[in-house]
C-alpha cells in the first residue's frame, strides 16, 4: 500500500475588471496585434483597488472546498505560492486560514515565482506522505498589476491577477503509475539567472516594493529547453513516457513557450490546456487557474495523466505529474 495525495477539488477566481489588448495602445506605443502575436495573450484579469492577494486566494479557496464537499474543519494545512503578499509578515496562508474561519491546522506560503505552485504542490505532497497533514488546500494568488512598471511595453502588457486552488487528500494507492494523485515530481532553481527576472525592490534592500524587471527573450530561449527536460525528468520518475500524457497543464507566460515545449515533448497541442489568451501571464496562479478551467471546459476528466510544469524568476522551474 502507498500513500497518494488525490485531488479531491478545484476551483478559481478572477477579478472583474477585464483589460483588453486595445486598452495598451492608448498609453504605451503597443499593438493588439504585436501582443497577441508574440505572447498569444488577448486580455487579462486586474485586481480592483484594495483587493488584496488573500482576497483573490479566499474567493478560488471557497470554490475549491465546494466543489470537494468539504469544509475548513476538514483541513490541516493551507500552502499559498505567491510573489504578491498583502504584507511583507504575517503569510497570505495565515489571512487565507483566518477569512476562511479556519482555526486549527497551520499555513505558511511558498515563493518560487512562476513555479510557486508546482513548488507549494510537491511540499503539499510531502506533508501528506510524511503523516504530517491529511488534507491540504494549496492556492496559487497573485496580484502582478501591483508591481507592473506601466510605463515598460515589454512587460506590463503581459500579465495579469487570479487565483486558484486544489485540495489534495492522503489516499490508499497501490503505487503503480496507475493510481491517482500525485506521481511524481521535480524541481529546480538556477540564482545565476537573477537578472532575467526580478523585482527591483524588497525589505532588506530598497524598502520598497519594486516593479517586475524583465529580459523576455533570453527568458524566453532558456524556458522551453528546461520546461520540457523537467516534464521529461517528471515522467521518468514515474515510469511514464510521453505517450502516456493526456494533459500538458503548462504555467502560462507565452503561447510560444507552450507550444515549443509540447513539440520538444512530442505531445501534440490538443493534449495541451491553454488559458492563457484569457488570462495572461498570473504567475503561480497559472497552473491552478488552467487546472480548474480545464475542468470546468471538461478537458480534464477522472483519471487522466496530467504534467504540469512551469518556470519563473531564480530561475525557478519544476514539473509535477499526477492522475486526476
Ligand atoms: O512567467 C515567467 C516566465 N516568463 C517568460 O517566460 C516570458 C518569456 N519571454 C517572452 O514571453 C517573450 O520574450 C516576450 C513576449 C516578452 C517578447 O517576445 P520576443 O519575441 O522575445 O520579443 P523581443 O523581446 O525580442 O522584442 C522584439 C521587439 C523589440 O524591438 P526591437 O529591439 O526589435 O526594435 C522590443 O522593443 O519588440 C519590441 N517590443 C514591443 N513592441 C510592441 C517589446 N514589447 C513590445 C510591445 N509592443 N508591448
Amino acid at each position: 500500500m502507498t500513500i497518494r495525495s488525490v485531488i479531491r477539488g478545484v476551483g478559481h477566481y478572477l477579478p472583474e475588471r477585464i483589460v483588453e489588448n486595445a486598452e495598451f495602445e492608448e498609453s504605451l506605443d503597443t499593438t493588439d496585434e504585436w501582443i497577441r502575436t508574440r505572447s498569444g495573450i488577448e486580455r487579462r484579469h486586474i485586481a480592483a483597488e484594495g483587493q488584496t492577494t488573500s482576497d483573490l486566494a479566499v474567493n478560488a479557496s471557497a470554490a475549491a472546498l465546494k466543489d470537494a464537499g468539504m469544509s475548513v474543519d476538514d483541513l490541516d494545512a493551507v500552502i499559498v505560492a505567491t510573489s504578491t503578499p498583502d504584507l511583507t509578515f504575517p503569510s497570505v496562508a495565515t489571512m487565507v486560514q483566518h477569512k476562511l474561519g479556519m482555526k486549527r491546522g497551520f499555513g505558511f506560503d511558498v515563493q518560487a515565482v512562476c513555479a510557486g505552485f508546482v513548488f507549494a504542490l510537491t511540499n503539499a505532497n510531502a506533508l501528506i506522505l510524511s503523516g504530517q497533514a491529511k488534507r491540504v488546500l494549496v492556492i496559487g494568488a497573485e496580484t502582478f498589476s501591483r508591481i507592473m512598471d506601466w510605463s515598460d511595453r515589454s512587460t506590463c502588457v503581459l500579465f495579469g491577477d487570479g487565483a486558484g486552488a486544489v485540495i489534495l487528500e492522503a489516499s490508499d494507492g497501490d503505487g503503480s503509475s496507475d493510481d491517482r494523485g500525485i506521481l511524481s515530481a521535480d524541481l529546480n532553481s538556477d540564482g545565476q539567472y537573477l537578472d532575467m527576472l526580478y523585482v527591483d525592490g524588497g525589505v532588506s534592500s530598497t524598502g520598497t516594493s519594486g516593479k517586475l524587471r524583465m529580459q523576455g527573450n533570453p527568458l524566453f530561449r532558456q524556458a522551453v529547453g528546461k520546461l520540457a527536460s523537467t516534464a521529461h525528468h517528471a515522467l521518468e520518475k514515474a515510469g511514464l513516457g510521453a505517450d502516456d500524457v493526456d494533459w500538458i497543464v503548462p504555467h502560462q507566460a507565452n503561447i510560444r513557450i507552450i507550444q515549443g515545449t509540447a513539440k520538444k515533448m512530442g505531445v501534440s497541442m490538443d493534449r495541451v490546456v491553454v488559458t492563457v489568451q484569457d488570462h495572461g501571464n498570473t504567475s503561480a496562479a497559472s497552473i491552478p487557474l488552467a487546472l480548474s478551467v480545464g475542468r470546468d471546459k471538461g478537458q480534464i476528466k477522472p483519471g487522466d495523466l496530467l504534467v504540469t510544469e512551469a518556470i519563473g524568476g531564480g530561475l525557478a522551474w519544476g514539473s509535477v505529474v499526477l492522475r486526476w
